[in-house]
């Protein structure tokens, strides 16, 4: 079986590496030449745990090459994956999918014999339709079958993810294009994954309608945490006795300032849009959208009061930038709008992260990025935890206590208990649990 991923972004490569270490010759295509160049020496353009291994191995096993050259690729292919970016159009919030019909048009004039194209983006409903539309117009003698097949990875765990998915969705019309899907995910179906096949608008639907279910999931625990707070409850009690009800489950049900990254917000965004356009309007959602973009801002407050009222001319620390652990995607980051409050407020940021400060150098003005923890905290009027990174669940807060101005912390992530905290001289502020 000869795989051909178009995209070699986070889902086409890590998509791509995974496929190859089932024991598929896999071709990674971009149009990026430097970040071909770079791949084929071993440089991976994102930070993922484990990939750098994963993509070393298969290329030196000889399964898995890097290319810019789409029509060859897509000649020897037997399956076609679609993986280019499917952003947020600028101005109404629906997906662009200029870069999903490009690439189609391209896919088209170099079918070679009976291929498979499937799109692994994340496409409104009835894209799959156009996609073959563009194919037989561009290319009328070719055979192929457009599939639907999402991708359910999530950033900084994505290699497991795609290894040992709870569940493989596959939208197809033909048997011709279901038995080559069967074989091409026929390692993780021995590993038991069960494989769901739909109808494509069905698999289209089911992974908006995943996303946008988990963002509800965590907007529902935000707010149960803004209620805790007022009436004396622990959200995370409440948290752990709802998600004991098999119905509910405990999975994301973890406060804190607002989910962010590179799917939730827009692909709830573009359900909503989807959902107006064809008049059956998911109100749910778009509630989930307006409450998590308030939330986000909303979370200086809490360091407002954490310093006494008023940040104007204080010292605030971050403590973690990224959207969540274990990557380096500033996304929608709830840190971006939480420190661009601050500053409107007038506090003064100083800011770390292990992996997320290239990037946030980018989006972010007048912040000064210190190299660890300590360091920033260095007279500081508050310590802000943002982003729950394993190297903040140890500080050592005899140390941090000696440096700071004022020994405050405020942890959005809710990763320390208050009472070690005050044991340590601390004034501790968090999310949803009791003062
Ligand atoms: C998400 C989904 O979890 C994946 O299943 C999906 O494939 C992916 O989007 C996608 O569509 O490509 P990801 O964005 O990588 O994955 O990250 P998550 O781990 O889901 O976290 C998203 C945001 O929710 C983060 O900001 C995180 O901090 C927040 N979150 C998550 C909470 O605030 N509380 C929780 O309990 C869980």
């Amino acid at each position: 079986m000869i795989i051909s991923v178009i995209g070699s972004g986070y889902v086409g490569l890590v998509s791509g590496a995974c496929f190859a270490d089932f024991g598929h010759e896999v071709i990674c295509v971009d149009k990026a030449a430097e970040k071909i160049e770079g791949l084929k020496r071993g440089q991976i353009p994102i930070f993922e745990p484990g990939l750098d291994e994963l993509v070393k191995r298969n290329c030196d096993e000889g399964r898995l090459t890097f290319t810019t050259d789409l029509p060859s690729a897509v000649q020897k292919a037997d399956v076609v994956f679609i993986a280019v970016g499917t952003p947020s159009r600028r101005g109404d919030g629906h997906a662009d999918l200029s870069f999903v019909y490009d690439v189609s048009r391209e896919i088209a004039a170099s079918l070679d014999g009976f291929t498979v194209v499937v799109t692994k983006s994340t496409v409104p409903v009835g894209t799959g339709d156009e996609v073959e539309r563009i194919i037989r117009e561009t290319n009328p003698s070719a055979e192929f079958d457009v599939v639907s097949n999402p991708e359910f990875l999530r950033e900084g765990a994505a290699i497991d993810d795609f290894k040992r998915p709870d569940r493989i969705v596959v939208g197809v019309t033909g048997e011709r294009a279901r038995e080559v899907m069967t074989e091409v995910y026929r390692p993780l179906y021995l590993n038991q994954s069960p494989i769901l096949f739909t109808s494509r608008r069905s698999s289209e639907l089911i992974k908006y309608a995943a996303n946008a279910f988990l963002a509800m999931k965590i907007t529902f625990i935000n707010e149960i945490a803004d209620l805790s707070e007022a009436v004396g409850a622990d959200v995370q009690d409440v948290a752990r006795g709802i998600g004991l009800d098999n119905r509910i489950g405990s999975k994301f049900l973890h406060a804190g300032p607002g989910y962010g990254g590179s799917c939730f917000p827009k692909d709830t965004l573009a359900l909503v849009k989807t959902a107006q356009d064809n008049s059956s309007p998911v109100r749910l959602i778009e509630t989930t959208c307006s409450i998590n973009d308030q939330r986000k801002r909303s979370m200086s407050r809490k360091v407002q009061e954490a310093v006494g009222g008023n940040v104007r001319g204080k010292k605030i620390a971050i403590l973690g930038l990224t959207f969540k652990p274990n990557t380096d995607d500033m996304r929608d980051s709830p840190a971006l709008s939480i420190v661009q409050a601050l500053q409107d407020k007038g506090a003064a940021i100083h800011a770390y992260d292990p992996e997320g400060m290239e990037s946030a150098a980018e989006l972010m003005n007048n912040v000064t990025f210190g190299t660890d923890a300590y360091e920033i905290a260095q007279d500081a009027d508050a310590l802000v935890i943002v982003t729950e990174w394993n190297a903040f669940r140890a500080l050592d807060f005899t140390r941090l206590k000696s440096l700071m101005k004022t020994p405050v912390l405020v942890d959005l992530r809710n990763i320390y208990g208050r009472d070690e905290l005050e044991r340590h001289g601390f004034s501790y502020f968090c999310v949803g649990r009791p003062a």
